[in-house]
């Protein structure tokens, strides 16, 4: 039996994406994003956002078919964030994919975003290791997850106690005057700083005990602002790529020393990062040479396979409709908290 074609739809945030897949194999992988529409903003618009994936859907999915050399009635089963995300986004995506679904006749799945992020992996690097320790790092999670059941069972292990990963680095790009969103520009501009050449905090340094699987990043926000203002005031430059470097520097120290120790106290050899904040080259970097130090396996998925997409959302899916999961009722809600630990809605 060959393996099921499934159309995944992505409509979260600000990336619309259409991805398609046959089991683990990536045949499209089609995304349009409203983010020069939110830039002036300084951050996303829901309004803006819901209308831009309305434009963008009906395009998208028709470059989706013609990459992947199929028509939408060759589909098996459609795919669709369900959360969690902006309720308008989410729900041009979930009507789409119901939509979809029932004229083609074939069973939708509702599924969970941050699922998504981890299981992408598996279209590059084949199937996840049983048990796997994921690094979920995007704009509004920070996640560190024992997957076991063949990832069916997804356990928190620890979060962000405040800000998100992809969120610090968002805030301190702002204040560095760089442009939205800042976790890209951070990694270009830090490629050109010293990373030691300032000591930012590394949050809850001295709370393993209490804290060991959890990150904070409030703090180190408030760091650099202070920081740049001490600077401003004594009418001196701010070191744009010094400070980029070493902020940057002070996130990914933190998010690689806890992944590390909890796949040493859990016993797991493998772990996998996704969500944007992955597509770092730091954070890439840092954590192979620990994992690597650790004698762990290390998978990170290629950068636009990070950053969010709808081939993901395909990927979930599959894994979904190859297991025999019950698809979906076509009444099924968008949530837009949906919590970590579900994989469909
Ligand atoms: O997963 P994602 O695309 O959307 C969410 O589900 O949130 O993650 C977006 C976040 C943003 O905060 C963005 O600044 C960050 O990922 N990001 C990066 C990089 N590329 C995207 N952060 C640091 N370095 C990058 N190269
Ligand atoms: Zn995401």
């Amino acid at each position: 039996m060959t393996a099921p074609l499934v159309l995944g739809i992505e409509t979260s945030c600000d990336e619309t994406g259409v991805g398609i897949v046959r089991g683990r194999e990536l045949l499209a992988n089609e995304i349009a994003s409203s983010v020069d529409e939110h830039a002036r903003f300084g951050g996303v618009v829901p309004e803006i956002a819901s209308r831009a994936h309305l434009e963008a859907m009906e395009p998208l999915l028709q470059r989706a078919c013609a990459r992947a050399g199929i028509r939408l009635g060759d589909v098996d089963a459609v795919a669709v964030t369900s959360g969690p995300g902006l309720v308008g986004s989410l729900i041009v995506g979930v009507a789409t994919g119901k939509a979809l679904a029932a004229a083609l006749g074939v069973p939708v799945f509702g599924v969970n975003h941050l699922a998504g992020h981890v299981v992408v992996d598996e279209l590059q690097h084949g199937p996840l290791a049983d048990p796997t320790v994921g690094m979920l790092v995007s704009g509004g999670h920070s996640s560190l997850l024992l997957l076991t059941d063949d990832t069916s069972t997804i356990t928190p292990l620890g979060q962000t106690l405040d800000d998100a990963a992809g969120e610090a680095f968002d805030k301190v790009a702002r204040l560095l005057g760089l442009p939205f969103p800042g976790g890209p520009w951070i990694d270009r501009v830090a490629v050109e700083g010293d990373r030691d050449a300032i000591d930012f905090p590394r949050g809850l340094a001295g709370e393993r005990e209490r804290y060991p699987y959890d990150f904070s990043f409030s703090g180190l926000k408030t760091a650099v602002a202070r920081w740049v203002a001490a600077r401003q005031a004594a009418g001196e430059p701010v070191p744009v790529a010094d400070v980029a470097a070493s902020v940057q520097e002070a996130i990914v120290d933190v998010l690689t020393d806890r992944m590390v120790a909890a796949c040493r106290d859990h016993g797991v050899g493998e772990v996998v990062i996704g969500g944007g904040v992955a597509a770092n080259s730091r954070l890439r970097a840092l954590a192979q040479a620990r994992c690597d130090a650790a004698g762990l396996r290390l998978r990170v998925p290629r950068p636009d396979l990070c950053t969010d997409n709808g081939a993901m959302v395909a990927a979930l899916g599959a894994r979904l409709a190859a297991s025999g999961a019950e698809p979906s009722p076509l009444d099924f809600p968008t949530t837009s908290a949906l919590e970590v630990t579900r994989r469909a809605w």
